[in-house]
């Protein structure tokens, strides 16, 4: 039985407005001279390439531009990355933009620096030793892909997201700037502001240590709820219950924006040495196959998630009720674990986009397969604290319909 947990971030994490200026001076003192940056063209659209290249002040010829970046990024645009890398011989690789760019990053650092084939390292684990320099520059307030050991891509051919883990893949140094999410569109506001929501509610009710099934000894990708995780789940749950719904309908507002940066990592940090669970491992297939971005997918999911999950957590609900803003003085733990759900509900209404499986042109024959897809991802049932069966999932998904 295991009874410890370990915790992980970036190298270094430097957060606040204007914070950008400092990725020159840093970027020196670590002796970085020949960048690489990762990004799409809506950044460089954006102005926040030549923001970052100001900040750099490095020679333009020493820099490489990758702005092929995508959302959900294909096996294909990262190929493309990283034969531009091997041609480019850089020594750090640069971030730029959402959990996309990122992941996209951290998937070229890792082929530049051992090379073979992507599905070489797919799983936990399976990256030998350390990986070209990443450095994370997020764009978007949701995925923590800046201090996590993820990057997930998507396999269009076999319709599934396919994802590398290991603490090699952790950013050098993460770099969150909430300037740089002024510009993000309302709908990726309000989508990934979910993801991070999910990342949050995932960790505090996840499996504990001492009830997964694997010994001492194995190394595990993730490693479960505990007292540190929980701690940086509910500031970026309260966080978010505060702030999202106002950063989505006036983008400008730097309050709102610098509160939903500041969530996004703690959630990110919180979920990458905590857990995902179910609603990760059932919007995998569900988002590929109907092509909507991963916060919309968890979004979708995730009150009925929840709703699945609550007879083996009442307690944490009713407590996730509180960091929401409920009052549940006089309440039964029941009743405060119901009021956390419909919170979320309310949270989901309030930002006007899809809010069911159908509305992104499902049909309902598509479940089975979501179902088993998700139902195979051993990794992230292990960690939800109700075990599914493939016809719970299924169940899950038809409430979600
Ligand atoms: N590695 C991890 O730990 C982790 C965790 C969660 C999700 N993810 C992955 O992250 C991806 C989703 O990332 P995301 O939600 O950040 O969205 P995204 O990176 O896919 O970006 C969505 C769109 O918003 C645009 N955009 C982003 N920031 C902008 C800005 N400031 N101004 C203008 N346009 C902007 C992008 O160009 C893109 O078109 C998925 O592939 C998901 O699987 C990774
Ligand atoms: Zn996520």
């Amino acid at each position: 039985m295991r009874t410890y947990w370990d915790f992980y971030s970036a190298g270094k994490l430097l957060f606040g407005p204007g914070v950008l200026k400092r990725l020159g001076p840093e970027m020196r003192q670590q002796g970085f001279m020949q960048p690489m940056i990762l990004t799409d063209r809506n950044i460089v659209a954006a102005g926040i390439v030549d923001r970052v290249l100001e900040s750099m002040q490095i020679p333009p010829d020493q820099v490489t531009l990758f702005d092929k970046g995508e959302p959900e990024p294909s096996l294909k645009v990262a190929s493309q990355a990283i034969e531009v890398a091997k041609a480019s011989v850089p020594d750090v690789m640069i971030g730029l933009g959402g959990g996309s760019n990122m992941d996209l990053a951290k998937v070229t650092a890792l082929l530049h620096a051992h090379g073979g084939n992507i599905s070489d390292y797919y799983g936990f684990d399976c990256v030998p030793s350390a990986v070209t320099p990443i450095i994370a520059i997020p764009t978007t307030s949701g995925t923590g892909s800046e201090v996590s050991h993820a990057a997930v891509l998507t396999d269009s051919k076999q319709e599934l997201k396919v994802s590398t883990l290991s603490h090699h893949l952790r950013p050098c140094m993460a770099l969150v700037d909430p300037e740089l999410t002024l510009s993000c569109p309302a709908n990726v506001t309000a989508e990934s502001g979910m993801d991070a929501l999910t990342h949050a509610i995932e960790a505090f009710t996840a499996r504990y240590p001492s009830d997964m099934t694997v010994g001492d000894e194995t190394s595990l990708p993730y490693p479960g709820k505990n007292p540190l995780a929980d701690l940086l789940a509910e500031k970026a749950i309260r966080l978010i219950s505060t702030h999202l719904e106002t950063a989505v309908k006036q983008p400008r507002n730097m309050q709102a924006r610098e509160a939903m940066a500041l969530a996004s990592t703690l959630a990110g940090l919180a979920f990458s040495n905590g857990a995902v669970a179910v609603v990760h491992a059932l919007e995998y297939p569900l988002g590929v196959s109907l092509h909507c971005s991963h916060g919309l997918g968890n979004w979708l999911l995730l009150p009925y998630v929840m709703r699945f999950n609550r007879p083996n957590r009442l307690q944490a609900f009713a407590e996730i009720a509180t960091f929401l803003g409920c009052d549940t003085s006089n309440l039964s733990v029941e009743k405060s674990a119901d009021l956390a759900i419909h919170a979320v509900e309310i949270l989901k209404d309030s930002l006007g986009i899809p809010a069911r499986i159908r509305d992104l042109g499902a049909s309902r024959e598509q479940l089975p397969e979501f179902a088993k897809k998700s139902h195979g991802i051993e990794r992230l049932m292990d960690l939800n604290p109700r075990h599914p069966s493939e016809k719970d999932l299924h169940a899950i998904l038809q409430d979600a319909y």
